[in-house]
């Protein structure tokens, strides 16, 4: 008996010996890495950014927070913190880290998002660890890869925004006239937001897969449930990423059944892609009107997985984006009397109360345009983004990021995770003129500011820049253009339905009114 109490107490012992010197290596590796690090930095000639946190306890406080204030929809709040907690020298770039070989710098500085972006391009990419967080999601498509996989998706999906296809709008007025079928009488509610999600998938899908999904009439709810529900998901699993390796740890279960839902929803397009004569592809040019993105993807592949890929990513960017941004403008109208009668003065003299809206026409329209390039300031659908140095081209993946002059360059190591941030640049007050009659505060929605106001070049980034920029771009501001004339030729009053003051914003990868757009419409009187 004795003995083994001996026995038990000397494994203890030894179990405790081990692993204080396992403690005490990694310990000393992680010091070791850490100043091979430094070293590094040093070396490129530029700095670190300052840093909030750099071990797993205070690195773990921080992302408990963030979560928290993601769970109350206050992302933007936490970010405005911390920036405004940066000292003078380093006000708009941070660093946090939760080991030393996993630092993720965030900015909300022009000249390193010009670097990321343009400038440097090919220092930075999605790199491995987003692609591997986000592929049972997005697989290989454009959003997830970089190199060679992605300027292939790049050059299947652009030959559908050619300006000659874009400019035909009669899709955009088959779905935006069905849309508004769906809107109550005068003077009743409805959640708008619900609608315009409906509406951007059938677009959507019409534009690019030659079918409607035509969840205007059929909600699809289960899909449009798990489309919703994967991107919050997503997001967390991507704020996770800061605990790697021990983020795979989190709970996928959900996630995986979100994802199998969203795949049998796009079964049967799948299965069309995969049916499509070769003669018929023969007959259709690239550029013919009747080509769709599914002709494209039959002439680039047979392999399903390639095509589910490829049609994933293009219905979250056609979707949610769009469908965020007009939500987000009729919040901004309903609270604004005034501006909707200014934009309905310029829908009835440019196309009056039955014409039909040229693409021309809604180039011409000042008013509107500034209408959609304001709310995208205030609320820039895609508020985040991610890129990480890139493992493409070793040799330029240690780099640095330049800074406006005064401040001090960012040494950027390669695996590093690089955050640039467009609703903190768009929310920066240095970046803005004073504010005068011309220019209304930088917080208030105020289309009137860019009559004479234009941004700086990388100031303002809604649609991204450089080689990555948005191609997506000039379609979605015709299809919102569209939208919102059609509504204002039928309607001349909103009224919002709800405590406008208490909305918040939902950033579950795409930013949106968390609590929707509730409102009434009032129809204009005929003349
Ligand atoms: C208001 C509407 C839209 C906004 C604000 C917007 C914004 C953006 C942004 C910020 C990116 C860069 C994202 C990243 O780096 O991961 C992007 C990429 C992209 N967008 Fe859009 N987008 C909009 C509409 C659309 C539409 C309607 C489509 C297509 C139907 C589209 C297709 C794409 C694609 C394919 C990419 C990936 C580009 C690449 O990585 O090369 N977007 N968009």
């Amino acid at each position: 008996m004795i003995s083994s109490v001996n026995l038990g107490g000397g494994s203890a012992g030894t179990l405790l010996t081990y692993g204080l010197l396992i403690l005490i290596l990694y310990t000393a590796y992680q010091l070791a890495v850490a100043a091979k690090r430094n070293a590094t930095i040093r070396k490129l000639g530029g700095q670190r950014a300052y840093s909030i946190c750099n071990n797993p306890v205070t690195a773990s406080r921080h992302v408990l927070q963030t979560i928290k204030m993601s769970n109350k929809n206050k992302i933007a709040e936490a970010y405005d913190e911390i920036f405004n907690s940066l000292p003078p020298e380093s006000r708009h770039v941070y660093e946090h880290q939760f080991l030393p070989g996993s630092r993720t710098i965030e900015t909300r500085e022009p000249s390193h998002i010009k670097a990321i972006l343009a400038g440097d391009f090919h220092s930075f990419g999605k790199g491995p660890n987003f692609h591997k967080i986000w592929s049972p999601f997005l697989g290989d498509s454009i959003f997830t890869t970089d190199g060679k996989l992605w300027h292939n998706s790049r050059s299947l999906i652009r030959p559908m925004f050619m300006t000659d296809r874009i400019s035909d709008l009669i899709i955009f007025e088959r779905q935006i006239e069905k849309m508004i079928t769906h809107i109550p009488p005068s003077g009743q509610t409805i959640d708008i937001m619900d609608l315009f999600f409906r509406m951007t998938m059938d677009v959507t899908t019409d534009f690019l897969l030659g079918e409607s999904a035509n969840s205007l009439d059929n909600p699809n709810s289960e899909f449009t449930f798990a489309f919703n529900d994967v991107l919050s998901r997503q997001m967390r699993l991507t704020v996770f990423r800061i605990f790697r390796p021990f983020d795979k740890l989190a709970s996928h279960t959900e996630y995986y059944r979100d994802i199998k839902t969203i795949e049998e929803f796009i079964m049967p397009y799948i299965k069309r892609t995969l049916a499509i004569p070769s003669e018929e592809l023969e007959k259709l040019t690239k550029s013919d009107s009747e080509t769709t993105f599914l002709h494209n993807l039959a002439r680039f592949t047979q392999d399903p997985k390639v095509i589910r890929d490829q049609l994933i990513a293009v219905l979250l960017a056609g979707r949610d984006t769009t469908a965020a941004t007009l939500s987000w403008a009729f919040y901004e109208l309903a609270a604004y009397p005034d501006k909707v009668d200014r934009l309905r003065a310029e829908v009835l003299e440019f196309v009056g109360e039955r014409g039909t809206p040229t693409y021309e026409i809604l180039k011409n329209m000042k008013y509107l345009r500034y209408t959609l390039q304001e709310t995208l300031r205030l609320h820039p659908a895609v508020p985040l983004n991610v890129l990480t140095t890139s493992l493409m081209k070793e040799a330029l993946a240690d780099t640095v990021l330049p800074s406006a002059p005064g401040a001090p360059s960012i040494s950027v190591l390669k695996g590093d995770t690089v955050c640039y941030n467009p609703m903190s640049i768009h929310g920066r007050r240095d970046l803005y003129p004073p504010v005068s009659e011309k220019f209304a505060d930088p917080s208030v929605f105020s289309p009137e500011r860019w009559y004479s106001w234009q941004p700086k070049p990388w100031e303002y980034i809604p649609f991204n820049g450089g080689p990555r920029i948005c191609p997506g771009q000039n379609f979605a501001m015709t299809e919102m253009a569209y939208c919102i004339v059609r509504m204002l030729q039928k309607y001349d009053r909103i009224e919002y339905r709800g405590d406008w003051y208490a909305q918040q914003d939902k950033m579950a990868v795409i930013s949106r009114p968390a609590l929707g757009v509730p409102v009434a419409f009032y129809e204009a009187k005929k003349n």
